[in-house]
């Protein structure tokens, strides 16, 4: 069979990233631009700010990432992009990118779910084998998803209000830890000790998750003491947030395996760089005999190279576009 090479471009939140994907599981370049520093003064991303700034190094990034792969446009079959879930402007600036190049190149234009990409950014690491469970925890969402063929998903639970990644970035907020915080917290929770005793998230035997309950009892915990002349221990008191939401990721996706009877596990989004739940899933799968795969920490994050692995399968989907293609910033994953 003739190779497949997909040009993928993800813009959804505040990194600008181009990649070239063959075949959906070989990289040939990738380039992400992260817009990190300019986002930081104001403590998370803001939108307007993230679009003008996708606007100006989109072309740039392009040029780069065929540099890159030293190729050109001629040795691209589809070009691919994210239309959601994501910023609906900065989604706008990748999507009207893409249908400009589509027109000018002729190449068809395939529509990849955010979601699903970071899912696929497991291709990288090994292949799929069905039923599968995926564990996605990011900066916007918490989920558990079962596929039991390519591009093809169920969610069987959800949080119910804030994400993981969101819980992770506003207690490091509190402790006085920049944007984006979860990095930090996870190395910060490595020195200490769990000391504090905070709320465990909606145990319960549902598959949804919650985040707010034990977001706001750090915030509460945090003044209370500041009021009463104290401080924190920010180590112990990372360490006993980290161990408390890992706790109940590791439970409810335990029951989910058992349940499902599935082969393997995957975990996916930003929050999958998390030391502390990449160590517990990995025990959870040696215990239960079920295979993970987790991506490289370097594609964990929002990158084009899991739009480029994701697209090659949407694309044997159908999941074809043209040009009245818009943004979709709620798309949901089914
Ligand atoms: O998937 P992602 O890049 O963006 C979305 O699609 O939302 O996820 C970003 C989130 C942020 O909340 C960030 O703090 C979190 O992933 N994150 C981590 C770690 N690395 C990134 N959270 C905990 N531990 C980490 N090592
Ligand atoms: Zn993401």
């Amino acid at each position: 069979m003739k190779d497949v090479f997909i040009f993928a471009i993800e813009t959804s939140c505040d990194e600008t990233s181009a990649s070239i994907i063959k075949n959906g599981n070989v990289e040939i370049a990738t380039v992400i631009l992260s817009q990190i520093d300019i986002h930081k003064e104001y403590g998370g991303v803001v939108p307007e700010i993230a679009s003008r700034n996708h606007t100006k190094a989109i072309t740039l990034v392009f040029e780069e990432c065929l540099k890159k792969a030293n190729m050109t446009f001629d040795d691209i079959d589809f070009i691919a992009v994210t239309y959601g879930p994501g910023l609906n402007g900065a989604l706008l600036v990748g999507i009207e990118a893409a249908k400009a190049l589509s027109l000018a190149t002729k190449k068809p234009l395939i529509k990849v779910n955010h979601m699903a990409g970071h899912i696929y950014a497991n291709k990288f690491v090994g292949t799929f084998k069905f039923p599968l469970l995926a564990l996605v925890v990011s900066g916007g969402h918490t989920e558990l998803i079962y596929m039991d063929k390519e591009y093809s998903f169920k969610k069987i639970g959800s949080t119910l209000d804030d994400s993981i990644g969101e819980a992770y970035d506003k207690v490091a907020r509190v402790i006085g830890i920049s944007y984006p915080g979860g990095p930090l917290m996870d190395k910060l929770a490595k020195k200490g000790r769990h000391t504090y005793n905070l709320p465990a998230p909606k145990d319960d035997n549902s598959y949804d998750f919650s985040f707010s309950g034990i977001k706001s009892a750090v915030i509460n915990l945090v003044h209370n003491e500041k009021q009463k002349g104290n401080g924190i221990n920010k180590e112990n008191l990372a360490t006993s947030f980290q161990e408390t939401v890992v706790g109940i990721l590791v439970k409810k996706t335990k029951k989910a395996i058992k349940e499902y009877n599935v082969k393997q596990l995957l975990v996916a989004g930003g929050v999958s760089a998390n030391s502390a739940l990449r160590d517990a899933l990995e025990k959870l799968c040696d215990e239960l005999n079920v295979e993970l795969l987790k991506p490289d920490i370097k594609y964990c994050t929002d990158n084009a190279a899991m739009i480029g692995a994701a697209a090659y399968y949407a694309y044997l989907n159908g999941q074809m576009a043209d040009f009245s293609l818009d943004p979709n910033p709620g798309l949901d994953l089914d």
